[in-house]
């Protein structure tokens, strides 16, 4: 049975859809073993404690800079003996530290259809304000493995909606978690957890 460690900062819907799952016999191999927040008033510590899933915090704020708090986060992780880190609303970009010694074993979920609107800066809300702007007739969520870049490791599935006219952000951001992010981020996580994904020059496949 893998470990998962899921890392949160806000409201954790993403998270809910995970426990959601796992109840329901869809992560077959796995359990989520830890919640980790780096915002002590995340909605998402709420719904891990209300499921029974031990909780840590790790303000943001407390630390000088992403390397120091990236530190925190790697001792951690190696504490909580992680085999799955899965990053689910989490708003703190990790340094190398974490990214390296966890390599093809951090899970991130993005608003958009990478490589749009995705990178630093392009989080929440924020993608989809740009995508309305942009004026994109779809958009949707990716489900990615994390590597040193922002939002630029290998992509292991992806899930599209119709943009229609008159959307806000929030009205798109909403159509994407429920059609896509709260589908495909406990699929993604079932299918590392049997060990269903594989790696080829750098790209993800599903066995
Ligand atoms: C989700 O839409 C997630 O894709 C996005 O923030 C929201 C968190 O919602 N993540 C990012 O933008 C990361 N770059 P949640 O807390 O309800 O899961």
């Amino acid at each position: 049975m893998k470990n998962i460690i899921v890392l949160v900062s806000g409201g954790g819907t993403n998270l809910q859809a995970l426990i959601d799952a796992e109840k329901s016999g869809d992560i077959a191999g796995g359990k989520i073993t830890c919640v980790i927040s780096s915002n002590p008033g995340a909605y998402a510590l709420e719904r891990a404690k209300n499921a029974g899933i031990p909780t840590r915090v790790l303000p943001r704020r407390e630390y000088a800079d992403s390397k120091s708090y990236s530190q925190a986060v790697l001792a951690a992780l190696d504490e909580e003996k992680a085999d799955l880190v899965v990053l689910a609303g989490f708003m703190t970009i990790l340094d190398q530290c974490v990214t390296s010694r966890y390599a093809y074993k951090i899970i991130n979920v993005h608003p958009a259809l990478i490589p749009s609107f995705c990178g630093e800066g392009y989080y929440g809300l924020k993608v989809h304000e740009a995508a309305l702007a942009y004026g994109v007739k779809v958009s949707g969520a990716t489900i990615h493995f994390v590597n040193e870049k922002a939002d630029a490791g290998a992509i292991i599935l992806q899930g599209i909606v119709n943009v229609e006219k008159g959307d806000t952000p929030e009205v798109l951001q909403r159509r994407i978690m429920e059609n896509v992010e709260w589908k495909l981020l406990p699929k993604a996580v079932s299918l590392f957890c049997q060990d269903k994904i594989e790696i080829i020059d750098g790209k993800a496949y599903i066995k």
